[in-house]
């Protein structure tokens, strides 16, 4: 018997022809849930996590003799982010990065190679742009997906940033006594990050872009009362002791929704809702309603100096945010990515059960000619292999694009 030939088209997203066949696909991914799991709601715009990136393509698999019958789709995007900083620590090393999102098959189409070919083609368009790397990220518990990038697509493991996640209470949370806390130009937002940020991984070099960007809600820094009379931003100096983070209204571009609970989780967690909302001077730690579509906010660039007291001020700043999404309908999280040996993981207030400890972020290094070959290019010019090298700082900018 003649054997079935898979007919298999991978070819660019089109937002007009594509767009409603991509939104029942993905909805058709989505498991029924018989145990507590989170649901994504696009809104109606398949690209719309990539589209506030500077460079981006979403691709789509056809399956079969009959067109536009789509079983898969991936999206892609390129920006130019640090590496570290060379040696004296003073200039950043930029490299070009494709980060890879958003991979999906339909469950009857998988383990037929569909997804491999989604990747690789994406990776052609990424060479083609000129990135040097291209990496993705995935739940360590994502077999399908760790087996698909580091068996079939070489990818190698790379970095395991954690995943922190806050609920946001119906009743304010207190700032703290003898903090001030200011919201800065995106400007002096900007000269700030570049500074602190110049030795860390992933640090975006349109940073300016981001920090101007509409679902930028501000930059705001925390300092001890009595320290701000003392700073002056035009000075350059930075003050002594001092705490910054962003707010990305991560609301306005994606939905998330928790699914499969049983009848008693909900009917405790709407009662602790209800009994905050009407007592919030108990403060009780209530959990927002995340069984309908709730929006987040993401905490980027969280950075604090000034030993102890720093740690205090990030929690108040992470307060603050808070206070921020709880005058925000339907805003039901905060979310902040930072690596796992970085001082902030600890102060950015979080709730363990909520939160990945480990995201897997796998990695592989584009080149046209062989990896040897540009080992020993990228040796001749002092710069090394970026997945061989060990990292130079504990910090994994997070942008907030790629949430
Ligand atoms: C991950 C996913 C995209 C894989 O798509 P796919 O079309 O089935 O992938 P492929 O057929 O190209 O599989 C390639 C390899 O991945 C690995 N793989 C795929 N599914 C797997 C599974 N369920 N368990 C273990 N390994 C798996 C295998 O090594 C496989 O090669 P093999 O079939 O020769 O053994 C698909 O399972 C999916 O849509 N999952 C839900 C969404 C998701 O997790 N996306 C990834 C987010 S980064």
């Amino acid at each position: 018997m003649a054997e079935e030939v898979l007919i298999i088209r991978v070819r660019e997203y089109d937002e007009e022809r594509d767009r409603e066949a991509v939104k029942d696909m993905e909805r058709r991914c989505e498991q029924p849930a018989r145990k507590p799991s989170l649901s994504t709601d696009l809104m109606g715009d398949p690209i719309c996590r990539i589209r506030h990136s500077p460079t981006y393509l979403m691709l789509v698999a056809e399956y079969g003799e009959e067109k536009d019958n789509i079983v898969g789709v991936i999206r892609g995007c390129i920006k130019t982010v640090t590496r570290g900083a060379e040696k004296q620590k003073l200039f950043p090393i930029y490299t070009k990065v494709a980060y890879l999102l958003g991979l999906r098959v339909l469950p009857t189409y998988r383990r037929l190679g569909i997804g491999t070919k989604l990747v690789e083609k994406l990776e052609e368009w990424c060479k083609q742009e000129g990135a040097e790397y291209a990496y993705m990220a995935t739940e360590c518990t994502n077999e399908a997906s760790i087996n698909l990038f580091t068996l079939k697509c070489a990818y190698v493991k790379f970095r395991t940033p954690t995943v922190l996640v806050q609920p946001v209470h119906a009743h304010y949370k207190p700032t703290g006594p003898g903090i001030t806390i200011i919201r800065l130009t995106p400007q002096l937002a900007e000269s700030i990050y570049r500074r602190v940020f110049n030795n860390s991984e992933f640090f975006p070099k349109d940073i300016d872009v981001i920090l101007s960007n509409k679902l930028s809600l501000g930059t705001f820094m925390a300092l001890p009362k009595r320290a701000l009379h003392k700073w002056d931003p035009k000075s350059g100096h930075l003050p002594s002791c001092f705490a910054i983070l962003s707010v990305w209204n991560s609301k306005e571009v994606f939905k998330l929704q928790v699914n499969g609970v049983s009848a008693l989780t909900y009917a405790l967690c709407v009662g602790s809702r209800i009994l905050d909302g009407w007592m919030p001077w108990l403060r009780i730690p209530s959990i927002p309603n995340v069984f309908r579509p709730f929006g987040v906010y993401t905490l980027y660039g969280p950075h604090m100096e000034g030993g102890k007291g720093a740690s205090r001020l990030m929690k108040s700043l992470c307060a603050f945010a808070h206070n921020m999404a709880s005058d925000d309908p339907g805003c039901g999280a905060l979310v902040a990515e930072v690596g796992r040996m970085d001082p902030v993981r600890e102060a950015v207030p979080h709730w363990r059960r909520f939160s990945w400890a480990e995201d897997m972020w796998c990695m592989k290094k584009l080149s046209m000619t062989s990896d040897d070959e540009d080992d020993e290019d990228d040796e001749r010019c002092g710069v090394h292999n970026w997945i061989t090298t060990r990292p130079s700082s504990s910090v994994i900018f997070f942008d907030p694009r790629d949430f």
